[in-house]
């Protein structure tokens, strides 16, 4: 077992995640809205978000990206939209673990785009800006974090660690 350091605790997370929650219902206001949800390291937080908006008028998708190898970016990014969802002419908002490089969600936002969607913005947990290699800055972010590797709250270190209710970092 590796040490994990508290980063952001429970509680911290909750209160960001209805504050988010709030400003989706207020955006988003008498439309329909598609939350896609990038597993597999969202799932925990999008479980939360989408019960901080128990009166919208929501569809719920998964869709897979994966650029990751341990704790080092590979630079590719395979996108599998395996179930076909057809984003024309939906509001799509992607909820996402976190942003680091920024190569998963220009991939996943460009082949969103392609099918001509109503609009398509992104809801990360966590974004770690000083590690950016492509220009994309988040719609909804909960924790700006600096540049250390995280896990917990659905986030993984070799598929390890997603259960902690908290985030940690791995020391
Ligand atoms: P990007 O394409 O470099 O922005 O990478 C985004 C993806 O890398 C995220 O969806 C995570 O799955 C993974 N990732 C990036 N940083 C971390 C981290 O600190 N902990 C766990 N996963 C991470
Ligand atoms: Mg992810």
């Amino acid at each position: 077992m590796d040490n994990i350091r508290m980063f952001i605790p429970e509680t911290d997370i909750r209160e960001k995640v209805s504050e988010l929650g709030k400003q989706l219902e207020a955006e988003y206001y008498g439309k329909n809205l598609l939350f896609l949800l990038v597993l597999n390291g969202s799932f925990m937080f999008a479980a939360d978000l989408v019960r901080a908006v128990p009166l919208m008028d929501t569809e719920i998708r998964c869709i897979r990206a994966k650029s990751y190898i341990g704790t080092q970016s590979s630079g590719e990014v395979e996108v599998m939209n395996n179930d076909v969802i057809n984003f024309k002419g939906r509001h799509v908002l992607i909820i996402e673990d976190i942003i680091d490089t920024g190569r998963t969600l220009a991939a996943l936002k460009k082949c969103i785009l392609e099918q001509e969607p109503a609009s398509v913005k992104i809801c990360t947990l966590l974004d770690k800006p000083s590690r950016r290699v492509i220009d994309l800055v988040p719609d909804y972010c909960g924790f700006q974090i600096p540049d250390e590797f995280v896990v917990g709250y659905g986030l993984d270190y070799d598929e390890k660690y997603r259960q902690l209710p908290y985030i940690g970092i791995v020391e």
